[in-house]
This record gives C-alpha cells, sequence and structure tokens, in this order.
C-alpha cells in the first residue's frame, strides 16, 4: 500500500501538526508531505521544518487556485488550527478530502469567530456539562461540514476557559491521527466516512483511551463497504 500524501494546513503553535508528525512518523498508510501556513511567523512551521516535512506560506489564503496549487497532489489535506475559510472553489476541487478539528462538540459552539480560547469561554458559558473534539469535512462554510468522529471531554466544576481547552487538546491530538489514519486505510473515500466509539468508554470521567470503530455511510445505524 503507497502511503496517502497528507497536507497540514496551519496558522497557530502547531500541537497537532505534532501529533500527526508523530503518529504518522513511521505510518505505512500516510505520510505528511508538506506543511501549509496561512503566515510566515506560525510556530508550527519551525515544527515542519524540525521534522525535514517541506512548508509553503500561503501570501493569498482566498485564492482558490494558490490554496489547491499549495495542497499540491495531497490525496488528504487536514486542517490543524487553520483559521482562514478555505475559498469555495478550493472545497469543489477537493471535496471529502478536506477536514479540520475543531476543540467542541459541533454543531455547538462553532462558525465564524469560534475558535482558540472564546470556543471554551461559550462552552463555560453555557451550562454545557461536556465538550470535546469535533473532526469534521471541510465545506463552503466555518465548521459545518459533515461530522466524522467525535470524543466528548466532561466539564469540571472549577474549568476555566484555560483548563478546558487544554483536556480538549489532549483528545484532539488523539482524535485527530485516529481520523488520518483511518480514512487513509481506508483510500480516503469520495463520499462522507463516520467513525464511531469502539465499546462504551465515551465518557468515563479522565479515561483518555480514544477508540475508534469504522465506517458507516454518514447515515447513523447502517454499515456500507467504502
Ligand atoms: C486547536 O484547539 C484546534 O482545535 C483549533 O485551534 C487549536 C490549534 O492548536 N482549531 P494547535 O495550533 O494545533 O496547537
Amino acid at each position: 500500500m503507497t502511503p496517502v500524501p497528507v497536507a497540514v494546513l496551519v496558522s497557530g503553535g502547531g500541537t497537532n501538526l505534532q501529533a500527526l508528525l508523530d503518529a504518522l512518523r513511521d505510518s505505512p498508510v500516510a505520510r505528511i508531505e508538506r506543511v501549509v501556513s496561512s503566515g510566515a511567523d506560525v510556530g508550527a512551521l519551525a515544527r515542519a521544518r524540525r521534522a525535514g516535512v517541506p512548508t509553503v506560506v500561503l501570501a493569498h489564503p482566498d485564492d482558490p487556485g494558490e490554496v489547491v496549487t499549495a495542497t499540491g497532489d495531497a490525496g488528504l489535506v487536514v486542517l490543524a488550527g487553520y483559521l482562514k475559510r478555505i475559498p469555495p472553489a478550493a472545497v469543489a476541487q477537493r471535496r471529502w478530502r478536506l477536514i479540520n478539528i475543531h476543540p467542541a462538540l459541533l454543531p455547538a459552539f462553532g462558525g465564524p469567530g469560534m475558535y482558540g480560547r472564546r470556543v471554551h469561554e461559550a462552552v463555560l458559558a453555557s451550562g454545557a456539562a461536556l465538550s470535546g473534539a469535533t473532526v469534521h469535512y471541510v465545506d463552503e462554510e466555518y465548521d459545518r461540514g459533515p461530522i466524522i468522529a467525535q470524543w466528548p471531554v466532561p466539564v469540571r466544576r472549577d474549568d476555566t476557559p484555560d483548563t478546558l481547552a487544554a483536556r480538549v487538546l489532549e483528545v484532539e491530538h488523539r482524535l485527530l491521527p485516529q481520523v488520518v489514519v483511518e480514512l487513509a486505510r481506508l483510500g480516503v473515500p469520495g463520499k462522507p466516512v463516520r467513525l464511531f466509539p469502539q465499546g462504551s468508554a465515551f465518557v468515563t470521567g479522565d479515561k483518555l483511551a480514544v477508540d475508534l470503530d469504522n465506517t458507516t455511510d454518514g447515515r447513523t445505524g447502517g454499515r456500507a463497504d467504502c
């Protein structure tokens, strides 16, 4: 099996990128072939260079041609802390090959302006008992594409936006590589894939064992061969 070439889009410090670099280092199914940044002074670029992965800095992140060229022949494009909207024309050329990680349980606490600390402030302000991480397909709108996988993080009585963000980030670092490996293993199907948790370890407090069961065709209950 030839590893699926993966392009990772970044705008921040790159801890999700690091989790992918570590998880895919010797992977037979997926290989990070380039890191694309929305700006030159982005911490994630240093992580890519340390790992010897080629980097590209976008001059115009809103230019669909530049985004498509920058992602090259990647079979899967992963938005890992990427804050720009993918131009619709680029989404159309990469349909079902563009995924994003969001630090909350979408469809709640997502959308324009909902990133970083604001997300966790909104979760705490809402009184929600559960937060978590979501990996979803990217479409023409922020945080709206079909959900691929989610993992919950219980909110604690004494949580602050920073303490909640830290526990959600730990789960992100486990969930995102698993989703990338599973999609690559399936050959990145040209239609939506949904991954479900295995067993009943879904909300067992601080137990961070993240196990995913694979695919249905996006509808709950049914199974389909991709
Ligand atoms: C993560 O919480 C991610 O979900 C969100 O931005 C944060 C970026 O973290 N989109 P990093 O740059 O991967 O450390």
